[in-house]
Formats: C-alpha cells, structure tokens, sequence
C-alpha cells in the first residue's frame, strides 16, 4: 500500500499518452491549437509500461489511458493490452471524446479496457460542433452505443457545465440517463491551463446543477459508484442510468485525493492544480534500475500537497500552467 504523508491511500495512475487531440474545445485550447511536445519527448511505450509496472508494484490499483484524446496515439491498442496483463491491475479505463471510439471499442475491450469516460458538452449537433470547434455529435453518439454493446461497463459521460455553453442543457443530460444505461456526470469548469477562457460568469457550481435537476426529478444518492471518484452519484427513479457531480471547485475533496498523473512527456504530477513535478523521463533516459525509479516515485508521492494551490495559497505551490491536454483531465 503506498501512502502519502497525509495518510491517503494513493492507488489511481492516469496516464496522458499524447498531449494532440483531433478536436479544440473552446474552454481546453485557443482557436489555433497549441504547439505539440516534439515525439521524441513524447514516453515510448516500453517506457510507459515500465513505469506502469513499477506503479502497479508499489500499490497503484487502477490505471486510466487520457490524452489530449488517447484514440489518436498509434499502437493504443497494444498499449492496452499489455497493461491489463500487468500483475496487480484491477482497474484500467480510459477519457475519450469518443470521435474514434465505434473503430476502436471492440478490439481495445478484447485487449482488456474495462470502461470508458466519453467528454460529451452538448446533445445538439450545431452547439456540439461549435463547442469542440468541429466535432460531429453523430460519431460521439455511434461510439458511445459501440462502447455499450460491446460490453464496457459502466460507461460514463463527461459534461462540462458552462454559463451561457451549455447550462439550458442539464435537464435533457438527465433525461438521457433515464433512457440509456450511462452515468453522466457533471463536471465543474476548472481555471486549469495557461490560456484559457474560464471565467467566473461562466463557472457554474455543482450545487446549482443538482437543484436544477431535482426541479424535474427525484434523486437518491448512491453509496457505492463503481469506479469511485470524487463524483457524488444518484439514481433518478425509474431511470436506466444514474447522474453525478463532481465539484472539484466549489468542494475540496482533496483530502480523498487518491491520484497520481503521468504527463505525456514524463513528469508525474501529485496534483492536478500544482506544476509541481518530478520529471521520470529524464531519470528512464539517463538509464537509472527500476529501485532508483521506485525510490523517485515514492518521494514524489510522500510530498503530494495536501490541497491544491486553488484552495489554498500556498506560496511554495506554483499555480498550475500546464494546459489541460498536456496534463490528461
Ligand atoms: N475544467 C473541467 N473539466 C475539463 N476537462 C478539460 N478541461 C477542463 C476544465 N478546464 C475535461 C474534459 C474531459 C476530462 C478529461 O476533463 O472535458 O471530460
Ligand atoms: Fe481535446 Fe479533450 Fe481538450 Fe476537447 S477537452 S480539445 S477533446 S483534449
């Protein structure tokens, strides 16, 4: 069991294994895209899948494949498949914005990817297009059915909730979960990134969401979510699917902070909203034995902060510059 000097339990890896992304959500990236981390410092695969090991060896439990959008990495499916072969992995599933997901959900599902969280802000077409900055709804909606039918479970919808985006669409969001078996989950917009269009007009709190929802529908919490985040979850009577918020602004959930992030150049992060990181790329490269990884790994995790510098100003905290498709949501 591997734990940090606050006492949390810390067993969830997430892994960004590429910072491109085939679409431009207006609140993650500015209009003409970043500028794309060079391949060679880009982790190679074996790469990954030794610090994958070596994670699952010290007591991560659940592994999480993100991006920028991971179904445009090539070879994701071999990726895939030797990571549900590591000893110790109970968990791995994967954040996508579903444009490839009807191509890919069968064969990574047989290369052992349990569930999918698929980013989907909008259920009109038009506002969809002009959300991502071109994406087509229709492939997203193909690829959640494809998730399903092939037997993914739970899948899971990310929406993140903007005044003035998309806020007029949370009932139909629920509605949607009375009549598919998804559980659609609520998300906070986070000041998170360099350049970015967050501002507090547009943030809407999780609180708001519920009592927006709970206008039209009656809802009971559920105490055991699978995949237990810091979402909190309920059912809507009736209904096939379940609802969820997750708060990571308006609550600090901090003190149940059981991640770690590995960026797509290798430098792991103990929290999201921290540019604080140990680079693992450079110690893999200067050809350094799995223990001094090990060790590395282990400091890192020991000085976890003990919240976010969003919560906290905390001067030995730098605020978090990094944008999010070079972090992996
Ligand atoms: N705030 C909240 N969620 C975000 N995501 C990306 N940027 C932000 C942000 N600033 C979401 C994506 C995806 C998940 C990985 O993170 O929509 O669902
Ligand atoms: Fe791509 Fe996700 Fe960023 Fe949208 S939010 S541009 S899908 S990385």
């Amino acid at each position: 069991m591997l734990k940090d000097r606050h006492q949390r339990l810390i067993d969830y890896l997430r892994i960004s294994v590429t910072d491109r992304c085939n679409l431009r959500c207006r609140y993650c990236m500015p209009q003409e895209g970043v500028r794309p981390i060079p391949h060679n410092e880009i982790l190679r695969y074996e790469e990954l899948i030794r610090l994958a090991r070596i994670s699952l060896s010290l007591g991560i439990r659940k592994i999480r494949l993100t991006g920028g959008e991971p179904l445009v990495r090539r070879g994701i499916e071999f990726l895939t498949r030797q990571l549900a072969s590591l000893p110790g992995i109970n968990d791995l599933s994967m954040t996508t914005n579903g444009l490839f997901l009807a191509q890919y959900a069968e064969s990574l599902h047989r290369a052992g990817l349990h569930r999918v969280n698929v980013s989907m802000d909008s259920l009109n077409p038009r506002r969809y297009r002009q959300i991502t900055r071109g994406g087509d709804l229709d492939r997203v909606w193909e690829g959640i059915r494809t998730a399903l039918k092939v037997g993914m479970h739970p899948v899971k919808i990310n929406v993140v909730v903007m005044r003035g985006f998309n806020e007029d669409e949370v009932l139909d969001f629920a509605e949607l979960s009375q009549e598919w078996p998804l559980q659609v989950r609520f998300i906070e917009w986070m000041p998170v990134g360099g350049k970015n269009s967050w501002s507090p007009k547009a943030f809407v709190p999780s609180d708001r969401i519920l009592s927006l929802i709970r206008k039209r529908f009656s809802l009971r919490p559920l105490e055991e979510a699978i995949g237990n985040g810091p979402a909190r979850i309920y059912r809507i009577e009736g209904g096939e699917g379940s609802v969820g918020v997750i708060s990571p602004v308006s609550r600090h959930f901090c003190q149940h902070c059981n991640r770690l992030r590995l960026t797509p150049d290798g430098k792991l992060r103990t929290c999201l909203f921290s540019d604080q990181e140990t680079d693992l790329k450079a110690l893999l490269r200067s050809g350094a034995g799995d223990e001094e990884i090990r060790e590395t790994i282990v400091r890192a995790i020991r000085d976890k902060p003990s919240e976010g510098p969003l919560h906290r100003n905390d001067p030995r905290l730098k605020k978090c510059a990094r944008p999010m498709n070079r972090i992996g949501g």
